[in-house]
């Protein structure tokens, strides 16, 4: 946990960081209100231990700012006069503890334990309203239930975790279930759409800047990096990323730490990190498009999410979650699938995925005024079914292969079999497979 002590005398600094940092504190220092503020604005902060009289400003004024900008920390005013007047005041802004000289070391430890054990319960008590683990995951398919296991693994470690899969099949989804399941849930999850940000701006958003820092940085503000302390940053769309940001993120990766523009000084930043991505980036390294060193960075810990098509037991499962959603939604009955709507859910290719399930039966539920759904209330594309097949046209001889390859796998292997169902002999079989590289 972190403690930022501020006070005007380097004694009284000296002595804090003496008794706090052995007892396992991280304790940071500011002589003044506005270094104070500078390090509040920046740095996730459990506890402010701060002097009463300081150089610049009253130190309630400093603690009023604390109380209306940083709700989730306490502050402990310390005050090296004796009296009760003092006191009284620090209580009435919003100070928790209040300690006056003289007070022992063990004083102050027990007073600093105490206000730390509140806001480790505080956080713990927002965290337990979290999401839980596999919560919105929905899915019963094999798929998601290594999936579901691949989460719980990544939850449990702090490794930085790829997350691939097409186009709206719940990559945010599992994401946010990895960041919440882990032992940063009390901390901030912050979402960074990589191919959003213009490279003007990147070093800035990412990292922050300072007051003054370009033309038009009227305040210092603080940057994803920042804003995730001790959370999850979450670069989604990775691929998208230029080989700029490639770049500036491989560096915060390799040192955790950042410059904010505008300011020589290096700040430590303890972020995880989870990208998720559409993009096949191991070609994409081939190709010099995607950094290599950064992508094995990256690749710690990988979970794939299947595309619909391939989880068929999901469809059905994903399909009455969101008819009971958007029922209640819109304050109706939920109305039945008819058996035709159901076979041809199961037929369709669904390229958009889980999202495309989910807006169709929203688009239903607000259309068909019916107890039952049925073929001709679906769109026309699907109710003509005509598989939507994502792969480019291929040369005779992939359609072959990749036929083979079906029917081998169909009879789980063997030969003879398979080579009936083809209505070739085995031996010409034997060759084909040989000559196309299958591997069987
Ligand atoms: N297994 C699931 N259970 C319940 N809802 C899901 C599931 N998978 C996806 N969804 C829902 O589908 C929608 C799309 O999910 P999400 O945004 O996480 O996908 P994505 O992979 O990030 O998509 P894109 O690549 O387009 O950014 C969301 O509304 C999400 O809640
Ligand atoms: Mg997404």
């Amino acid at each position: 946990m972190r403690v930022l002590a501020v006070d005007g005398n380097p004694e009284n600094l000296d002595r804090l960081q003496h008794s706090l940092r052995p007892a396992g504190y991280d304790v940071m220092t500011a002589r003044n209100a506005a270094e104070a503020i500078g390090v509040l604005e920046f740095t996730r902060i459990d506890l402010v231990v701060g002097a009463v009289q300081l150089p610049d400003v009253d130190g309630m004024d400093l603690l009023r700012y604390a109380r209306e900008n940083f709700s989730d920390l306490e502050i402990l005013m310390v005050s090296d006069r004796p009296g009760i007047e003092e006191a009284v005041q620090s209580i009435k802004g919003g100070a928790h503890y209040y300690l006056a000289k003289p007070y022992s070391d063990r004083d102050l430890l027990a007073a600093v334990q105490r206000a730390l054990a509140k806001v480790r319960q505080q956080r713990q008590v927002q965290a337990a309203c979290r999401p839980r683990l596999a919560h919105g995951i929905i899915g019963e398919s094999g798929g998601i239930m290594r999936l579901l296991a691949g989460i719980d693994k990544a939850a449990s470690i702090n490794a930085n975790v790829l997350i691939r899969g097409e186009s709206g099949t719940g990559k945010e989804l599992v994401a946010r279930a990895t960041h919440y399941g882990s032992e940063r849930s009390a901390a901030p999850f912050v979402p960074v759409n990589c191919s959003a940000i213009p490279d003007s701006l990147l070093e800035s958003e990412l990292f922050g800047h300072v007051k003054g820092a370009f033309t038009g940085a009227r305040e210092s503000r603080a940057g994803f990096f920042q804003i995730a302390d001790g959370g999850t940053v979450f670069l989604d769309e990775i691929g998208d990323a230029s080989l700029s940001m490639q770049g500036k993120l491989l560096r915060v990766l390799q040192n955790k730490e950042i410059n904010l523009v505008g300011s020589s000084r290096v700040r430590k930043v303890d972020t995880r990190i989870i990208a998720a991505t559409h993009k096949d980036l191991v070609s994409m390294v081939k190709q010099g498009l995607f950094r290599e060193d950064l992508y094995y960075r990256l690749v710690v810990i990988e979970l794939c999410v299947p595309p619909l098509r391939e989880r068929q037991e999901d469809i059905l499962v994903l399909a009455r979650h969101f008819l009971a959603k958007f029922a209640k939604e819109l304050d109706r009955p939920i109305p039945a699938l008819s058996d035709g709507v159901l076979e041809t859910f199961r037929q369709y290719s669904w390229p958009g995925n889980v999202r495309e399930l989910e807006n169709l039966i929203q688009r239903l539920l607000v259309i068909v005024d019916k107890d039952t759904i049925e073929v001709p209330d679906l769109p026309g594309p699907m109710r003509f079914h005509v598989p939507q097949r994502q792969e480019p046209l291929g040369t005779l001889a992939q359609v072959e292969t990749e036929h083979i390859r079906r029917v081998l796998v169909a009879a789980a292997g063997n030969k003879t079999l398979a080579a009936e169902i083809l209505g070739i002999d085995r031996k010409t079989l034997r060759e084909k497979v040989k000559k196309a590289g299958l591997a069987i």
